[in-house]
């Protein structure tokens, strides 16, 4: 039987992880689950861990959920380790948001200054992690989705030197979900190729006849008739300049709006920030009251209130990904692995997001080649922005941080930069020991 490890076990989301193996028991033998979290997160993974039970017994499939803070214990002999922690856990995520905004710049959970502090605190105990992997369970899979998911894998794969990992955003599966039916398409006949990094990426469909369908997706989702609609819960809408998007022949992801609507994205997050504080405060909230659910005994499958959350259906493609690895699936998914020369743009030892076969060798990016200029710029600056992110995160040189300070688009530079840095360092100083 498998033995599955999830890190941050005791997560908001556990329930819908665990709703995905019951799914999947017929194909994916679960036999062994290790909820791990550590001990500030005792309460949350004792309430969930119990709602987990009741899952499993309730399916009546035969698995056995185990609770632990310890993870070695937990990790010795895992066939897969999923990581959903949150280093420093809301509160941390309260003040990436606030400070960025007290100083007039966009204040976000993995985009700006936050994005790039989350990094820093995620980046050591991820290596940690995979330097237990090593000893305890060298080889299994590590399947990550704690954010920044991109630069968490690419840290996992330039300095863990581990090759088993595969970094998971929901976006791309929502997109998917929703894209086909704006464009009143059954999924089955459309291709959506993914390319780009995570929370940065562009895509095309495709119908099964080969009909290229992006013009009219980007015509319908931000065209004069658009809805607007989000296809993520954390970010209220979806709307672009007509004319940024109409020629790019490829559909940017909601992410993009921090970039291509700096203006607008500012303005809301800042009148949103009056009426009901930040992102991470309302999550707060949500998550007290999944948690109120959680704890009710009779309760044995996953409410639907957690499709509040921004990373709905993240768990169950996390699920998706271990089935099609262990039985050679080849499913096709997005997700983030090595770039190989998959994106001739960037550097081959960079983790990028591309549309991949997940075979039982892991992921298989279909070649994407190029991008255009456009599309080129906004992403290399990125990418190389992300590579001296978690080059300061290993090192904790302070002026490898400041250059990625200066090239984020999101930070204005210069003095205001240093000043947005250095108040981080200390609001952060207890998750940054390599500072
Ligand atoms: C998105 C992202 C996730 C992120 C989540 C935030 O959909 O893909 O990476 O964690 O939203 O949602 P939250 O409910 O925590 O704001
Ligand atoms: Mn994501």
């Amino acid at each position: 039987g498998l033995k599955i490890v999830t890190i941050g076990g005791g997560s908001s989301y556990t329930p819908e992880l665990v709703e995905g193996f019951i799914k999947r028991h017929a194909e994916l033998p679960v036999k062994e689950l290790w909820l791990v979290d550590i001990e500030a997160g005792r309460e949350k993974l004792e309430i969930v861990g119990a709602m987990a039970k009741r899952m499993v017994k309730a399916a009546g499939i035969d698995c056995e959920v185990h609770l632990t803070l310890d993870r070695r214990e937990a990790l010795k002999d895992a066939d897969f380790v999923t990581t959903q922690m949150r280093v420093g856990l809301l509160d941390a995520r309260v003040l990436d948001e606030r400070i960025p905004l007290s100083h007039g710049m966009i204040g976000q959970e993995t985009n700006g200054a936050g994005g790039i502090f989350k990094a820093l605190r995620t980046v050591p105990v991820i290596l940690a992690i995979v330097e237990d992997m090593k000893e305890l369970c060298p080889d299994a899979w590590l399947i990550n989705f704690t954010n920044p998911a991109g630069m968490v894998t690419e840290a996992v794969l330039r300095y863990g030197n581990w090759d088993k990992v595969v970094g998971l955003c929901n976006i791309p599966v929502n997109a998917v979900f929703e894209e086909a039916e704006i464009l009143e398409r059954n999924q089955k006949e459309l291709f959506f190729q993914f390319a780009g990094i995570n929370h940065l990426h562009w895509h095309t469909v495709t119908d099964n006849k080969g009909l290229n369908l992006t013009d009219e997706l980007i015509n319908r989702m931000y065209g004069k008739d658009a809805s607007g609609k989000s296809i993520v819960a954390n970010i209220q809408d979806n709307s672009y300049v007509y004319e940024q998007v109409e020629n790019l022949h490829m559909v940017p992801c909601p992410y993009h709006q921090y970039y291509y609507m700096t203006d607008k994205m500012l303005a809301d997050e800042l009148e949103d920030f009056k009426n009901n504080g930040t992102r991470a405060e309302k999550v707060k909230q949500i998550e007290a009251e999944l948690f109120d659910l959680y704890k009710d005994p009779e309760l044995d499958h996953k409410p639907q209130q957690l499709a509040e959350r921004g990373g709905a259906r993240y768990s169950d493609a996390a699920c998706e990904i271990i089935n099609s690895i262990y039985n050679d699936k080849r499913t096709v998914m997005t997700v983030s692995t090595r770039n190989n020369g998959t994106i001739t743009d960037l550097p081959d030892e960079s983790a990028v997001e591309v549309t991949c076969l997940i075979t039982g060798n892991g992921p298989v990016p279909f070649t994407f080649g190029s991008f255009e200029p456009e599309i080129r710029g906004l992403l290399q600056l990125m990418k190389s922005m992300e590579e001296l992110t978690i080059k300061a995160a290993v090192t904790g040189n302070r002026g490898t941080l400041m250059q990625a300070f200066t090239m984020n688009p999101l930070i204005t530079s210069g003095t205001v930069a240093k000043e947005v840095m250095d108040e981080m360092l200390e609001a952060h100083a207890q998750h940054l020991p390599q500072f």
